[in-house]
């Protein structure tokens, strides 16, 4: 026989369970003339084996039920496939507590997150000791908080030796500009990287009338640096200034310019929201001009989609920026997909890099992105297209 206190002390469980099992019904105990409580062995083994069920994650109820009448197979069942759930989840808990640590890759979750919470993506980009460029790098680029340095170490390892950042040609320029409405005065190139349609831009505005500046903006100033170093050299630097800023956050007045041109970087804050962010910096009728990657078919491959989807997910067609391009109260007065050569000229020169520093940057993410992106170039087969808008703003 046993006191209520060396029957809890022998389950290691506490009074207050017992007189609630007590109270169920899974034990009774028998009332002594003292008032005290005992309970049998009986009812030790009962509890005994109620707690090896219990093991099993069944209910106390679920357990009753086990304990009086022969075992009911649908309710292991179901207990399992509910303890499958719940495993399921807890590793997923584990995989991003590990990759947050830094055991593995955090890319599909910073891709997720970038998809459905961008702004708050951002913030708490910064919030871990990113500056601004560097988290704004991470979400287009890196991916992987714990390995961003690495990332763009190599990466700039690859870029640094090359002019052209991104599809483009000195002729889909000047095709551009000759289509300009009228003779620009004020123009800001934004995202210019190293230059090259700067001075296309310079060289151009230079040999027709040079009364013209132009305002070359990028956030990476080493670009800025070899940019005016150029422009110096080739004695065309004099209407030409740089400025190091952020294009979502560009430090310009209102109505300030009659030409913006942006080859290549619109993408980066989202081209819609760079419709509508730069369009109060332009004067009455004055003219955006932008590229950026489009789909050129309705119904792309699966390989396509599924690149472009994980690399630049906002990716439209030429119709739909458009759209997007009138509603944000722009007319468009030209558009056309840029030639080939635009697209050897940035792929060719990056597939040669990609070569030459295979065996230095061995296992590096940034190397394997960018064969995967020369891979996706070569099997371009008309699916997708750089399309140059040139967009007049209307009233
Ligand atoms: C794809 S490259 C295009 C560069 C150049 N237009 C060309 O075609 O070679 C994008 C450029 O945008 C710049 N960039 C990236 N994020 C930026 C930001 N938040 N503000 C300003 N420039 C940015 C990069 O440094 C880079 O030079």
């Amino acid at each position: 026989m046993y006191r209520i206190s060396q029957l809890a002390e022998k389950l290691g469980l506490s009074r207050t369970t017992l007189l609630y099992y007590e109270k169920q019904g899974l034990i009774q105990g028998q009332r002594l003339d003292n008032g005290y409580r005992s309970y049998t062995d009986k009812d030790l083994q009962r509890l005994k084996l109620l707690q090896k069920l219990q093991a099993g994650g069944l209910t106390l109820k679920e357990c009753q039920a086990c304990l009086d009448e022969k075992v009911e197979r649908s309710i292991l069942v179901e207990r399992l496939r509910q303890l499958d759930e719940e495993i399921a989840q807890k590793q997923k808990s584990r995989q991003l507590l590990a990759a947050l640590l830094g055991e593995s890759s955090l890319t599909d979750w910073h891709e997720t997150l970038e998809q459905q919470a961008p702004e708050a993506h951002l913030e708490w980009l910064i919030k871990q000791g990113f500056d601004e460029k560097q988290a704004m790098r991470l979400k287009w680029l890196s991916k992987d908080m714990n390995s961003h340095e690495q990332y763009m170490h190599d990466f700039n390892l690859v870029f640094k030796a090359l002019e052209r950042w991104g599809p483009g040609s000195e002729a889909d320029t000047l095709k551009a500009f000759e289509l300009l409405p009228h003779k620009p005065q004020e123009i800001l190139e934004i995202g210019c990287g190293q230059g090259t349609a700067t001075k296309v831009l310079a060289a151009t505005v230079l040999a027709q009338h040079n009364l013209a500046n132009i305002t070359a903006v990028d956030n990476e100033e080493f670009a800025l640096q070899t940019l005016m170093n150029t422009l110096k050299e080739q004695g065309i630097g004099d209407r030409v200034s740089t400025v190091c800023a952020n294009m979502e956050k560009l430090p310009f007045e209102p109505e300030s310019f009659d030409l913006i041109w942006s080859e290549g970087s619109a993408y980066i804050m989202g081209v819609n929201n760079a419709l509508t962010a730069w369009r109060p910096l332009l004067k009455k009728h004055g003219v955006l001009v932008l590229s950026d990657l489009v789909w050129s078919v309705e119904s792309p491959s699966k390989e396509a989609l599924a690149f472009w989807q994980k690399e630049y997910p906002d990716m439209t067609t030429a119709a739909q920026r458009i759209e997007q391009a009138e509603q944000a109260g722009y007319e468009v007065i030209d558009s056309f997909a840029l030639s080939d050569e635009s697209w050897r000229n940035y792929y060719a020169p990056l597939e040669n890099r990609v070569e030459a520093l295979k065996e230095q940057l061995q296992g590096s993410v940034a190397l394997e992105d960018l064969k995967r992106e020369l891979s996706a170039f070569h099997s371009r087969s008309g699916e997708f297209d750089y399309q140059m808008f040139i967009l007049r703003v209307c009233y």
